[in-house]
């Protein structure tokens, strides 16, 4: 493992390499973009997080990784959650066959750079803080699925806060929606984008993508599978929903902090 990059209690911004204390980060201004990452190979460092469990993290790096390495890109998984549910996935995934091939996830983050092109994705929850703190250290890009629901909401607004003491300065932090009622117009998800845009308006490095996941049964389907939404379901509403949240990651200009 690296050295750790941030404690439970840290409540200053990291020196930089010359010892000097980054200035706070502006309250207000035009939400960070994953596309201002100083790399310049094109690689991304992704983590997917959140302190509430079960809002769909291990799904979301899974459908993800599948999608980046069916376009090629080199992609790199990290499991920081013991639970393993991602790397049993991966696990399922290749003994069935199914191509794209995928690395089995690695447990730590110690390799911060993984070659041109490439996509590191993170799982990590809140049974390794201090894993997810020093993942987030790396990170150019932290999205954040939230179910909707006043525990959740709750829940994120802690972890953006730990967070954004952590991140680089160039980090984007995404939030979006995952397991939303079918039928966009649903009261809980309307409350749900409701009270994200509100907190997003509190940091600038945060904002809410557009897109969202239904609750839909293809994405459990598609675990016991070991294959992606895409995959199993290609003309499914999961599938539409997924590829235009990869699309909004992949091509961050297209997920701006546009109001839902
Ligand atoms: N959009 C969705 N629609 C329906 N089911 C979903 C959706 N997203 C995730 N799920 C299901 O919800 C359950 C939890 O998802 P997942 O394991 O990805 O969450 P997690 O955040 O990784 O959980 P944990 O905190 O336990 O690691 C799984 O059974 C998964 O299939
Ligand atoms: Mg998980």
């Amino acid at each position: 493992m690296c050295a750790a990059k941030a404690s439970k209690n840290k409540t200053e911004k990291r020196p930089d390499k010359n010892g000097k204390k980054a200035p706070e980060k502006a309250k207000k201004s035009a939400p960070a973009s994953v596309a201002a990452s100083p790399k310049t190979d094109g690689s991304r460092f992704v983590v997917v997080g959140n302190l509430k469990g079960g809002s769909g993290k291990s799904t979301v790096v899974f459908n993800l990784a599948v999608w980046l390495a069916g376009q090629g890109h080199p992609v790199r998984l990290v499991d920081l959650d013991p639970q393993k549910t991602l790397s049993d996935l991966v696990a399922v995934r290749n003994e069935l066959g199914w191509e794209p091939f995928l690395e089995p996830p690695l447990d730590s983050t110690d390799l911060p750079s993984f070659g041109a092109g490439s996509w590191t994705l993170v799982d990590v929850g809140a049974a390794d803080m201090a894993g997810m703190l020093e993942a987030v250290g790396y990170a150019d890009l932290v999205l954040v699925p939230v179910m909707p629901g006043q525990a959740d909401i709750w829940a994120t607004q802690r972890y953006l806060k730990i967070i954004d003491r952590e991140r680089p300065d160039h980090c984007a932090i995404r939030l979006f929606v995952n397991r939303a009622d079918a039928g966009a117009a649903s009261r809980e998800t309307r409350e749900a984008v409701v009270a994200l845009e509100a907190i997003s308006g509190m940091l600038a490095s945060v904002a809410v993508l557009p897109a969202r996941l239904g609750r839909r049964i293809a994405f459990c389907r598609s675990l016991s599978e070991g294959s992606a939404v895409f995959e199993l379901e290609p003309k499914s509403k999961a599938s539409e929903e997924f590829q235009a949240l990869a699309q909004a990651i992949v091509e961050p200009r297209r997920g701006r902090n546009r109001k839902t």
